[in-house]
């Protein structure tokens, strides 16, 4: 009865079996190929990646450390090109005991780097723009192309939007409140429909640190986004803007959305503050059936919240001057789902409900900058770890990845986080008005909801749901990342599944309708330590590009020492985070 069943899947690759391994792997008939690698070059004047003596110099100038959203823009710009474009690359966050010989073996390596150590962590965060293209079969970068940028934790970047000039966003090194040095802990991130990059500043709170989090005039505010006295890095020490006690406002300058155009290497970056301030997971976008545009969002926390951000305006394909501040005006939204199937979508408007003066909120400004607690006061649903939020562009149903909550008590169950001590994460499907029409509207402030999969092994862990044919090589644990194939699959991507489960993180494809609906399928097994990130399929559905993130952060690996020197495999190389492109051999759809 299980082979019956499996063949009900629309997918026709063989899957793989879970393990845990130095190397990784894709079913047979697919090939990996390795894309840009940590210190590779970006810009022109990058010199060779020299891990022993790496300077803050030539970080920025190469491709920086993690890596996790990417997104391929095809060139020329508004084609469909699927053999060459560029890939836009978020780096994350630092692993400094695997960047740097001699740090120790765990976490806290990073508390101990020095200023220089410090500058070159702070170079290897941010983003990457890299041209790249396909000849022959194979994906590779465009030596010197001209259109390749790095962005770091010191590039200038401007702040919009209604909370842009606010008192609270002033520091003694910008006055204005409206132009900020770099984007940290960019996650997951999304495009528009005019071809700009959305990226995320996620866990921003772990940069900072000071006496002030626990007695200084913010102090609410700073515990509400995790803001504590001891940073997780070294920069307090070392660079004055990140601690807390000489510029008590800096944080409130991250936790937002950033929008820029990845065609236009002199574009200026622009923190979009009214999508609010969270630590953004993502940011992807479907456009409803009036032509706003709605951004879905998740704030990655225990008990947070999903959002989405509904434009003003109508976005206009004919003129991209009339979208470029669209991201400024709109409402956002929190979620509350509802027992009975049903859910609404709260307004976050100042002088709305509790959102007032008596709450501490004057403005729209503070309505924003607080975001969490102005949800908090809305009676928005607390969730097990909002990761991407992603509309299936076929159906229009809307995909929320809720990752894990081992925190969450018998008591607090409710149906859309239907577990206690949530070791392996959920996906919640949300059904706007229109849905399965061409015309969804969702921009709607009600919907419906019901759940796709309840994660961990079947039979096994308890809860765990999916379609019954599921095999026991195709369930998954911690679901953070999503995207969907042209026929309307979804692929899903997991982090943090060596933690719960003892098998590699991977990228999983299901149906979404059908009889193989939420009939997972194991795609590709990380190396160790690794979490994948992306996915992002080129527009002709023949490469998925994976964003491989801290292979061998593992327990006791270490630079000199690690679990794995993927992708190299070189003595003299440590294991190095990487984009990676899956092609099908000899060329053809991916999953079929
Ligand atoms: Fe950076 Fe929510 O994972
Ligand atoms: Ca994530
Ligand atoms: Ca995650
Ligand atoms: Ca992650």
């Amino acid at each position: 009865a299980l082979a019956a069943e499996a063949s009900s899947s629309s997918l026709g690759f063989k899957e793989l079996s879970h393990q845990l391994a130095e190397r990784d792997a894709v079913p047979e008939g697919y090939e990996i190929q390795t894309v840009i690698r940590w210190g590779d070059p970006v810009l022109p004047d990058a010199p060779a990646f020299a891990p022993r003596s790496q300077s803050a110099a030539a970080q920025a100038a190469q491709f920086g450390y993690n890596n996790d959203y990417v997104d391929f823009f095809p060139l020329p710009r508004g084609s469909r090109n699927a053999d060459h474009g560029l890939l836009a690359v978020n780096h994350e966050y630092a692993d400094t005991q695997l960047m740097f010989p001699d740090m120790g073996e765990d976490e806290t390596a990073r508390l101990k780097s020095t200023p220089e150590q410090a500058r070159i962590e702070m170079a290897a965060h941010g983003m990457s723009v890299v041209e790249i293209r396909r000849e022959n079969g194979r994906w590779a970068p465009v030596k010197a192309a001209r259109l390749n940028r790095r962005i770091t934790a010191e590039t200038p970047i401007r702040i919009s939007g209604p909370a842009a000039g606010h008192d609270r966003l002033k520091t003694g090194a910008d006055p204005s409140g409206r132009l900020a040095l770099g984007t940290l802990n960019n996650c997951a991130g999304g495009n528009t429909p005019w071809g700009t990059v959305i990226t995320c500043e996620e866990n921003f709170n772990q940069y900072f640190g000071g006496a002030a989090a626990k007695s200084g005039a913010q102090a609410a505010m700073y515990k509400r986004y995790g803001i504590v006295e001891q940073a997780s890095y070294s920069w307090p020490r070392h660079v004055d803007r990140f601690n807390l006690d000489k510029e008590p406002n800096e944080p409130n300058r991250f936790g937002w959305v950033v929008e820029f155009d990845p065609y236009d290497p002199q574009s200026q970056p622009v923190k979009r503050t009214a999508l609010g301030r969270f630590k953004h997971e993502g940011c992807t976008h479907a456009v409803s059936a009036d032509g706003r545009v709605v951004f879905y969002m998740g704030d990655d926390e225990r008990f947070d919240y999903v959002y989405k951000f509904v434009t003003a305006r109508p976005w206009n394909p004919q003129d991209s001057a009339a979208n470029r501040d669209l991201l400024d005006d709109g409402t956002l939204y929190v979620a509350r789902f509802h027992e009975d199937g049903r859910m609404e979508w709260l307004p976050l408007v100042h002088g709305q409900g509790p959102l007032t003066a008596a709450n501490g909120f004057i403005s729209q400004a503070d309505v924003l900058i607080e975001t969490r607690r102005a949800a908090d006061l809305l009676k928005a649903t607390p969730m097990d770890r909002p990761e991407d939020v992603q509309a299936n562009p076929l159906n229009g149903h809307v995909y929320a990845m809720l990752t894990n909550n081992s925190r969450r008590k018998p008591e607090q169950v409710d149906r859309a986080n239907p577990r206690p001590a949530n070791k392996h994460g959920h996906i919640v499907e949300m059904i706007p008005p229109g849905a399965g029409t061409d015309k969804v509207d969702h921009a709607a402030t009600e919907g419906r909801w019901e759940i796709f999969l309840v994660a961990g092994r079947p039979g096994v862990d308890p809860g765990a749901s999916y379609h019954q044919g599921t095999s026991a090589e195709g369930w998954l644990s911690c679901p953070d990342n999503c995207t969907f194939d042209s026929k309307g699959r979804i692929w899903i991507a997991t982090d943090g599944a060596q933690n719960t489960s003892e098998v590699a993180d991977g990228l999983y494809a299901a149906d979404t309708d059908g009889q193989g609906r939420a009939l997972t399928r194991l795609f590709y097994q990380a190396p160790t330590g690794a979490e994948v990130c992306g996915p992002c399929f080129t527009p002709d559905d023949e490469t998925v590009f994976l964003a491989i993130q801290h292979p061998g952060d593992d327990k006791g690996s270490s630079f000199a020492n690690p679990s794995t020197r993927w992708p190299d495999f070189d003595p003299a190389m440590p294991p190095r985070p990487s984009i990676i492109a899956i092609v099908k051999r000899g060329g053809g759809k991916i999953g079929a």
